[in-house]
């Protein structure tokens, strides 16, 4: 929610005008009724009925101008922060410390950018259309009690149990939806991985099996996005028959008060033009709860981005010392993990202007951490790197890798665990005629 806050936080003016907008436009709907009433309480007086339905269409056109205004407006917001979100992901992914990066799947941090911000766009208005159809609803209660203090009771008595289901369904709806945020997650770090290890799964003949937990993921997105739909679909009719329910009795109770003498047909009529309208605030308030639920979900995914360590890097003005070696390395250790081993132990090179000089060693000795730690990808645990005679400290990231040319090792890696990479060509264990060769 915070982070919802945040990124909404630039367009407050804006935010602030629509619900103005909207106040505007649903005081109008709301006075349509009471319009409606005075034409009907002309009949048989001999007044002109030019007055009221002028009003009446006034008060139309006035609701349809500011609505249309409201939505266009609010529109524009919600793709102008669903931006914001994406530009601020992006620029945070090339801040990032390469480390935060790959620790996680790529197509994961990709659907960060892609698929969550997208659910923002609903979101962003949602919070504008929650007060203001919470407004809405309480103004045409007050207005029906106005009206009538009998019908109003069956009303509430309907919105009630609506409210009850409500209260249970629509958190259920929330978690589903979360949950299909993570399955499409998890998809796209499958499928990209996979797709980038393609030339392998064919040569293993793995397209089903690793197509098969793709298509896993895919289904498991759909499964929570059904059960969302479902229990949204059981929030609509509940709600719909429920102000049906409330119609019928006011009906019901309202024919037989006017019968009484207790109640003026106008105010019947105008009770009732109020009850079917209660579907709309109803309705309202359902999609933007369902709505900003999502879009807090999404802004949670997005917020762990936020939370990624930048490369950050104080530079403090200093030149080069003549004759210094363009690299030298003094006493340098490095360790993936604090209490793993050290991949790089009391590491000392210098690497002079002049000439070639090759880093050789056996697999795992140490030669792609050492060009990382030399890149700046990492930075060393103790020693000290220095750039023509300058330590890494007092130079940015640009300033080094602006002097360096580095050609990378590739080494696609499906995703799985190590014993699938490693088995990958012959998943199942070893048959006996196997062993036998
Ligand atoms: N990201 C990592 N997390 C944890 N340990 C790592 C990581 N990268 C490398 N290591 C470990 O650090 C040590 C040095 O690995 P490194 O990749 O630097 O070797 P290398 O000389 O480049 O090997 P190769 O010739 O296979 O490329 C190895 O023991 C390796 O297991
Ligand atoms: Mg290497």
């Amino acid at each position: 929610m915070q982070i919802l806050l945040r990124l909404l936080r630039p367009h407050l003016p804006v935010l602030i005008l629509g619900l103005v907008l909207g106040l505007i436009s649903n005081a109008a709907n709301l006075a349509a009724p009471l319009a409606t009433k005075r034409i009907i309480d002309t009949l048989g007086t001999g007044d002109a009925l030019a007055g009221p339905i002028t009003l009446l269409l006034v008060l139309v056109v006035i609701g349809a101008v500011i609505g249309l205004w409201q939505w266009i407006l609010m529109g524009t917001l919600a793709e102008q922060v669903v931006l914001d979100a994406r530009l601020s992901v992006i620029q945070r992914y090339f801040r990032a410390r390469l480390a935060e990066l790959t620790g996680r799947p790529t197509g994961e941090l990709v659907t960060r950018v892609t698929a969550d911000p997208g659910l923002l766009h609903q979101a962003s208005s949602s919070i504008v259309g929650l007060i203001n159809a919470s407004l809405a609803f309480i103004a045409t209660l007050v207005l029906m009690g106005t009206l009538d203090v009998v019908l109003l009771l069956c009303t509430l008595a309907a919105v009630a149990i609506v409210g009850a289901v409500m209260a249970v369904l629509l958190p259920t709806i929330s978690k589903a939806q979360k949950a299909a945020q993570d399955a499409v997650g998890d998809l796209g770090g499958e499928l990209e991985g996979t797709l980038r290890a393609m030339r392998t799964v064919k040569a293993s003949r793995a397209e089903d099996r690793q197509g098969g937990r793709i298509e896993a993921d895919a289904r498991r997105a759909a499964a929570h996005n059904v059960r969302a739909a479902r229990r949204a679909a059981w929030v609509w009719t509940v709600s719909w028959s429920g102000v049906s329910l409330a119609v019928i009795a006011v009906l019901g109770v309202g024919a037989w008060r006017a019968d009484a003498g207790l109640l003026e047909v106008s105010s019947l009529i105008a009770f009732l033009l109020y009850a079917f309208q209660l579907m709309g605030p109803i309705g309202e308030l359902t999609q933007n709860v369902t709505a900003l639920q999502s879009g807090i979900a999404a802004a949670r995914r997005i917020s762990e981005v936020y939370a990624m360590e930048s490369e950050t890097s104080t530079p403090t003005p200093g030149s080069r010392v003549p004759d210094a070696p363009v690299l030298a390395v003094r006493n340098v250790t490095l360790r993936y993990t604090e209490e793993g081993p050290a991949a790089l132990d009391d590491v000392s090179l210098t690497i002079p202007s002049r000439g070639h000089t090759a880093v050789v060693g056996p697999s795992g000795a140490g030669k792609t951490s050492l060009f990382s730690l030399l890149l700046r990808f990492l930075d060393p645990g103790s020693g000290e790197i220095t750039l023509h005679g300058r330590p890494y400290r007092s130079l940015t990231h640009s300033e080094i890798r602006g002097e360096l040319a580095y050609v990378e090792q590739e080494a696609p890696v499906v995703p799985g665990t190590i014993r699938e990479n490693i088995l990958f060509s012959h998943p199942r264990p070893p048959t006996a005629n196997w062993r036998r060769c």
